[in-house]
């Protein structure tokens, strides 16, 4: 009985020791940690109490490291999409992952060993960087579903910072050598508020940007970023600034097969001008003047895409050569159409010339004499008259018998036969001289224009091809 007695309080004891012991042991763990901890350094029961003591004391608006070192932010950024590359308003668009990272030792904590998420809306209570872009021209934040935007502490109190940023930034661009062209289209990211005594920017030493497998742009291939720094000097001090450089290199496929190639097809089709006959003047000026215009009109339909720029650019020159070619083809049609009719005209101002003394007398003959005359006479006129008449003709026609074999005016004044001979040759050669120089003309221009513009391609597409170099080593 005794001993059951005595067991029954030895196992009461043990009970109560255990207990006593499990409740120091409970007990102490939290004030063990909490002694350890500096003032920034917190751990409590709930994360709600955790949240609380982290903020507890903390000053929004005193930067980390206050009336000390600069606070050094390292950025990156992670590109989503890239493009709009407009000319005509001269800026792109990107849509961004903006990460930046500092270290703010009023935020460390030891109660976990790993660092957390928060919500963002404790962005507002805590101090982050002034950042800006100085060649922004508008942005906007997203909100779907909520804000995207991302805290992380880390236990040594490192914040990372990411928001997703849709950005339209400027990009001056140099369109001279447009569509071979290259552009270096700049982001700048700048405080706006902490001197470089205060704020620091620098790019993440690995992957400062990155580029999202997807992005592919219309136009452009994206011939390497450059990072580098920008520190702006204003009156009021000097500003962190960092700048990514996108390199851009214009793939001009769709332009060789919307303006390149239909001009140059439009210059080959002026040349067919040259093997239609000169007289078929209709068909060569049609083809002239349609070209002419087709010329006008495509010239007109690539520069309304540009920016009216008062520089000379790559395609301009293009442009205008290929309408001075059409246009020189449709002049030269115009040159053989007047060289051919020359040869006529002479002609026809030298027989008014010989004729001229002759005339009257011939005409009034040749109306006496026509066959034609005689019959109608014969037909209505009087019985009488009639005869009377042909005994007048055959009068006149014993008379002046020499004149019945066709060109009795001509013989009678030219008194030397020989020389007569000789301008009858003379006047041969002469009546085809103009013509034969007009298919001359023809001739040549055949081989002419197309090696001319042979050699202006050759000339244009080894200056801007191969001679002119990137902009960027
Ligand atoms: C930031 O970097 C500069 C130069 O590297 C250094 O002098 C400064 O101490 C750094 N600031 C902090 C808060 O570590
Ligand atoms: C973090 O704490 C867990 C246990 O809470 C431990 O297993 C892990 O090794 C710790 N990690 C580090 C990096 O200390
Ligand atoms: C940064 O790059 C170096 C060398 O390429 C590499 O050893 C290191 O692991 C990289 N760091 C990160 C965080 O990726």
């Amino acid at each position: 009985m005794a001993l059951k007695l005595k067991l029954h309080v030895l196992r009461g004891l043990v009970i109560c020791g255990l207990f006593a012991w499990l409740r120091t042991a409970y007990g102490n763990s939290p004030s063990e940690s909490g002694g350890e901890g500096s003032s920034g350094m917190v751990s409590g029961a709930s994360p709600t109490e955790f949240l609380d003591k982290l903020l507890e004391g903390y000053d929004g608006r005193i930067r980390p490291y206050f009336k000390g070192p600069p606070v050094n932010v390292t950025i990156n950024i992670f590109i989503n999409s890239f493009g709009a590359i407009a000319e005509t308003t001269m800026d792109y668009k990107l849509n961004i992952f903006l990460r930046q990272q500092w270290s703010d030792r009023r935020l460390k904590f030891s109660m976990w060993n790993e660092s957390l998420s928060l919500d963002p809306s404790l962005l507002s209570k805590i101090w982050v960087p002034d950042l800006f872009f100085a060649n922004e021209k508008g942005a906007n934040f997203h909100q779907v579903t909520t804000q995207n935007r991302l805290l992380r502490v880390s236990p040594e109190g490192y914040i990372l910072y990411s928001l997703r940023l849709t950005l339209t930034l400027s990009c001056p661009m140099q369109l001279q050598r447009f569509p071979m062209d290259y552009q270096m289209c700049k982001m700048e990211l700048e405080s706006f508020g902490y001197t470089t005594k205060d704020l620091m920017f620098t790019w993440a030493a690995n992957d400062s940007v990155q580029l999202s497998d997807d992005v592919e742009l219309p136009q452009f291939v994206i011939d390497g970023i450059k990072t580098t720094t920008c520190t702006k000097v204003y009156s009021t001090g000097s500003y962190t600034c960092i700048q990514a450089t996108f390199n851009l290199a214009r793939q001009m496929g769709y332009y060789l097969i919307q303006t390149y190639i239909p001009s140059l097809l439009y210059v080959i089709l002026s040349w067919v001008s040259f093997w239609i006959n000169m007289e078929a003047a209709p068909a060569r000026v049609g083809l002239g003047i349609t070209t002419v215009l087709t010329m006008t009109a495509q010239s007109s339909g690539t520069t309304s895409s540009l920016p009216k720029v008062s520089y000379v650019k790559a395609i301009d020159i293009w442009m205008a050569v290929c309408l001075l070619f059409v246009f020189s083809a449709l002049l030269e049609f115009a040159a053989v159409n007047f060289l051919s009719r020359m040869d006529k005209e002479i002609q026809r101002k030298k027989q008014r010339k010989n004729r001229r003394p002759v005339k009257d007398e011939d005409g009034r003959k040749e109306h006496r004499f026509s066959p034609f005359a005689a019959f109608t006479m014969h037909r209505g006129g009087p019985h009488e008259n009639h005869a009377a008449d042909v005994d007048l003709q055959q009068r006149r026609n014993s008379k002046v018998g020499l004149k019945q074999d066709g060109s009795p005016a001509v013989a009678i004044l030219q008194p030397n036969p020989a020389q007569a001979e000789r301008d009858k040759a003379k006047e041969e050669i002469n009546k085809t001289r103009f013509h034969n120089y007009a298919k001359k003309v023809d001739y040549i221009s055949r081989t002419a224009f197309p090696i001319t513009f042979l050699v202006f391609n050759m000339v244009y597409w080894l200056i801007y091809l191969v001679i002119l170099q990137k902009p960027y080593a």
